[in-house]
């Protein structure tokens, strides 16, 4: 089949370079002329295990092509795939500025029937707002006669493992207007799962809240076991041992149960914002949202007063190092990082900071640049980046846990204890046994146990 896809950022390349993978004829079309430049030439933007491969592989088989021209890659699609970004307006709100000025030029350019298809994380009612402003281009143009229908499929593939969640999804979520493009965008992701049962063909409002719905449920996940975790450390329980316990209840199950410094990523912080934005407009309030959205952004505060507590409220004089800045392991991403906070706090209060991160340092410095206090930091040298997680260790007064990378998994604890001027270890992520922590003669202090 063939498809344009606008938008070549994390959903639009990734669904655009698998759906060429899989036999179609993908255009990717972005404004932004030197990233298409880049992509052409197969290099990738964004750190994304296993991308690179299938851009280059579909590109040089010339199944993928990369252009600004949107109506040289309409003009011989059928599927246009809308994939710009929804960032966070000042409300909380989701910002349509992308979405609607795509929809204007589909408009503008289009010479003959296609099938729009929403893939942005876009509020109930988006998608027939995106076809009643292509009607409205449609008819200015004196092209009133040109029929097109909309769709909205969202995507739920998690950062680190786009790829594979996208050749082997949990399911495909279809909401359109009419039998006829629900069977059309079956038969696009059909190769994709075996079972017709995986996909569901819905109404386009129940398939746009869909995405917010799942996301909002797994972030109350988390910030539940977050406000339980700190309960846990009240009553002396283990957050990691009544997560087992829970977890194992089938009708519970044990994914995104993991207590930690709170959710980050371009995703979650957003999703939950703008659902309780439109929850507030409809009049239906979602008050557990509201409390999720707090206990995410308390966690953070309440590990770093943690990291303070031990030294009296006071951490001028002291240094130490961090592992992780990314919001979560295998991405270079820290949009939302709770560790940026953290290293602003820690920044604030006067300690002195050595920080790694397998690949997201460049990010992190773009990111805490524009932070004033940081910035001042860097300049004084109480902020440096490492070349790796031991070097960051050498006299310093704790090492700080903030993403749970597979690198920090099973370190040389003995080698980390002679480097360290002090045996501590504050764990954001829960993942040393407390046990082995203790008879390695270290002071450990984790979340919620
Ligand atoms: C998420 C959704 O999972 C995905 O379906 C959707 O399409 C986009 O948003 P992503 O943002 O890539 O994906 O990351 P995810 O793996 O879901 O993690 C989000 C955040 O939650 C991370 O900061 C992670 O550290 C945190 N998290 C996750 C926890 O704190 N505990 C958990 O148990 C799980």
């Amino acid at each position: 089949m063939r498809i344009s896809m606008i938008g070549t950022g994390y959903v639009g390349l990734v669904t655009g370079a698998c759906l060429a993978e899989t036999g179609n004829d993908v255009w990717c079309v972005d404004v932004d002329a030197a990233k298409i430049e880049e992509l052409r030439q197969g290099k990738i933007p964004i750190y994304e295990p296993g991308l690179d491969v299938v851009v280059r592989r579909n590109v040089e088989q010339g199944r993928l092509r990369f252009t600004t021209e949107l109506k040289e890659a309409l003009d011989s699609s059928l599927f246009v795939f809308i994939a710009v970004g929804t960032p966070p307006g000042d409300s909380g709100e989701a910002d349509l500025g992308h979405v609607f000025d795509v929809a204007r030029a589909i408009g503008a350019s289009m010479d003959s029937y296609k099938i729009v298809v929403a893939k942005s994380t876009i509020p109930v009612g988006t998608t027939m707002k995106i076809k009643e402003t292509i009607r409205n281009v449609l008819d200015g143009r004196g092209r009133g006669d040109l029929d097109f229908d909309v769709a909205f499929c969202p995507e739920f593939l998690k950062e680190g493992s786009a790829v594979e969640d996208f050749m082997k999804p949990d399911r495909i979520v279809i909401g359109t207007e009419n039998n006829r493009t629900a069977e059309l965008l079956k038969e696009l992701f059909s190769f994709f799962t075996f079972r017709e049962e995986r996909m569901f063909a819905m109404s386009v409002a129940s398939a746009e809240l869909t995405k917010y719905a799942a996301n909002a449920m797994l972030a109350t996940r988390i910030s539940f076991m977050n406000e339980l975790a700190r309960f846990c450390e009240r009553v002396g329980a283990d957050v990691t041992e009544v997560r087992r316990g829970m977890g194992s209840d089938g009708r519970i199950g044990s994914a995104f149960l993991y207590a930690g410094i709170g959710y980050g990523g371009s995703c979650f912080p957003k999703d939950v914002k703008a659902l309780i934005h439109s929850g507030r407009q409809a009049g239906t309030p979602f008050s557990i949202l509201e409390a999720v959205e707090a206990v995410n952004v308390e966690q953070r505060r309440w590990f770093f007063e943690k990291i303070g507590a031990r030294y009296g409220g006071d951490l001028k004089g002291k240094s130490f190092a961090l592992w992780g800045l990314s919001f979560k392991p295998n991405t270079d991403d820290v949009r939302e990082a709770p560790a940026l906070d953290l290293v602003a706090w820690l920044l604030d209060g006067g300690a002195t900071l050595r920080a790694y991160d397998p690949v997201a340092e460049g990010n992190a410095r773009k990111a805490l640049a524009g932070r004033p206090s940081v910035a001042r930091a860097i300049e004084e040298g109480r902020l440096r980046f490492g070349s790796d997680n031991y070097e960051v260790l050498e006299g310093v007064h704790a090492l700080i846990l903030l993403t749970e990378w597979p690198l920090f998994r099973k370190p040389d604890w003995e080698r980390i204890g002679s480097l360290m001027a002090e045996p501590v270890v504050f764990d954001g992520r829960n993942q040393y046994d407390p046990d082995r922590m203790k008879s390695g003669g270290f002071v450990y202090l984790a979340v919620g146990r």
